[in-house]
């Protein structure tokens, strides 16, 4: 197995932050949008668990400033956006979805929310399968047809359902795992393209 180089962490954590963006996470983003085309200028996207910010503003610059992105999270958002980005503090699980839905359709839903890891890992695969159900079930109703989906999952046997459901919904589903993704981290995204009618 190719191993990684510990230093290279840092590396894309201090360019994240040399380009304007306050995590790492964007170099994911940016390898999920390179492989699967899911950015486009003008569009509405929806992206769920977007603390710190750097999806959304990543999303926001690619779309431009006809484009819109809500961006939700649990926690506090500090990260400075241009206009067409609104957010939103709320927990995706128990919210009625009532302020994203006011500008739905969407024609992208990300979602990169994870649980807080508990240090059980049978736990947190099941917190991160629930999140990633919500998440399908919110793209589901919001997105327009034709629209795209990502969405993390932590690896467990929940995959094989979870593919399924994307499949059921999407006219075509892949899995990717970015370069960036930490060695020691069981993440990997689903991809669905095209939301069947
Ligand atoms: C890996 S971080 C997201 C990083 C973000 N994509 C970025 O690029 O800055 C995962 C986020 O999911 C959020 N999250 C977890 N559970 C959530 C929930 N139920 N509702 C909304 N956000 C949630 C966490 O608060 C955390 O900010």
């Amino acid at each position: 197995m190719k191993r990684k180089n510990p230093y290279l962490a840092d590396v894309r954590t201090r360019n994240a932050r040399l380009a304007g963006y306050p995590a790492r996470s964007v170099f994911k983003l940016e390898e999920i949008d390179q492989r699967c085309r899911l950015l486009h200028s003008s569009i509405r996207v929806l992206d769920l668990g977007a603390a710190p910010g750097s999806w959304s503003l990543y999303a926001a610059q690619r779309i431009g400033s006809q484009g819109l992105v809500v961006a939700v999270d649990v926690r506090p958002i500090a990260q400075s956006f241009p206009e067409h980005v609104v957010t939103f503090q709320e927990d995706a699980l128990t919210s009625d979805g009532t302020s994203w839905s006011k500008f739905a359709p969407f024609d992208l839903v990300l979602s990169d929310m994870a649980p807080n890891t508990s240090g059980s890992r049978v736990r947190d695969q099941a917190l991160s399968f629930e999140l990633f159900e919500r998440a399908l079930g919110v793209a589901v109703k919001v997105g327009k047809p034709g629209s795209d989906f990502v969405a993390k999952l932590f690896m467990s046997d929940a995959i094989t359902q979870a593919k399924m459901a994307v499949t059921g919904a999407y006219e075509q589903m892949r899995i990717v795992r970015p370069e960036g993704t930490r060695q020691n981290s069981s993440e990997v995204f689903l991809v669905g393209k095209s939301k069947r009618r």
